[in-house]
């Protein structure tokens, strides 16, 4: 074990001018090129989601069941046994199809160069009355006003939001008494005994800024629970399981939470 470990101190003492090259050229691209790191991301991640993963599709099937039983708090809507609903962080907008037929869907996202994906695809759901995506996060969303949405939906974006709690109380506000939170989100391994070399793996993907920097701040290593569970909802609902996803170096965010919160 001395041995190794003194092979690896060799190792790193002699590359030690090109892992600081290395750390100062990611630094940045980082900070210097966030619209080329946001394209890219957006390409990407359309990419992987134009054609939906059955077996995930089953999972959001369950998750979203309840939404066709809400009854909006708007009279128009519900005269027309439709609510409306608040997309956090709606990328690409993979999550039409769950929505109730009527939905008036109002979409955020901070990347601006989701546009003309999320328009492609809510172009095929005349069904939904959808409007171009606001461009901000879900930390500031001052321009939806308190108690007008009967259901907040958000998947896979705080392992990449900045203030994940500032974002909880956001939408806390946003909500109608007795509205809900549904949530799907990636999160740190749960189970190290049986996948401890999962779980290192996410860490130092994590916090060597690697994997953040290949897609856009995502990080593998988070957990939400309690931060949601903490922010004031009168109920919360959740459950961690391994999604099936569809590409095999997509395995390392395999781990996830899935719930609903009711204000
Ligand atoms: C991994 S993508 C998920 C997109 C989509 N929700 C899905 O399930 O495919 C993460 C999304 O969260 C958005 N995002 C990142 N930070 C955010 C924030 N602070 N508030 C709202 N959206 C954010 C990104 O722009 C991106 O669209």
């Amino acid at each position: 074990m001395a041995e190794v470990d003194h092979m690896v101190a060799k190792w790193i003492t002699s590359n030690m001018i090109y892992i600081i090259l290395l750390f100062a050229v990611l630094w940045l691209l980082k900070t210097k090129f966030k619209d080329l790191r946001q394209r890219w991301f957006a390409f990407f991640l359309h990419q992987v989601t134009k054609k939906p993963s059955a077996k995930l599709e089953e999972v959001k099937k369950d998750i979203f069941a309840s939404l066709g039983s809400i009854v909006s708090h708007d009279p128009e809507l519900r005269k027309n046994k439709a609510i409306k609903i608040l997309e956090i962080g709606v990328g690409t907008g993979v999550n039409f199809a769950h929505y109730p037929d009527g939905s008036d869907l109002v979409a955020v996202d901070p990347n601006p160069h989701f546009s003309k994906y999320y328009n492609d695809n809510r172009k095929k759901f005349p069904n939904i009355h959808s409007c171009e995506v606001i461009n901000s996060t879900g930390e500031e969303m001052d321009m939806i006003p308190d108690n007008s949405i009967d259901a907040v939906v958000m998947t896979l974006v705080m392992c990449s939001a900045g203030d994940n709690k500032k974002m909880l109380q956001q939408i806390l506000r946003v909500l109608v008494p007795g509205g809900k939170f549904y949530f799907m989100e990636h999160i740190r391994e749960f189970d190290p005994e049986k996948h401890g070399l999962k779980q290192k793996l996410q860490d130092f993907l994590s916090v060597t800024g690697i994997w953040p920097f290949l897609f856009d701040g995502c990080y593998l290593n988070r957990d939400m629970l309690s931060l949601i569970e903490g922010t004031g909802f009168s109920k919360v609902t959740a459950e961690r399981f391994y999604a099936p996803v569809p590409y095999a170096f997509l395995k390392v965010i395999e781990p996830h939470l899935k719930g609903i919160a009711e204000k």
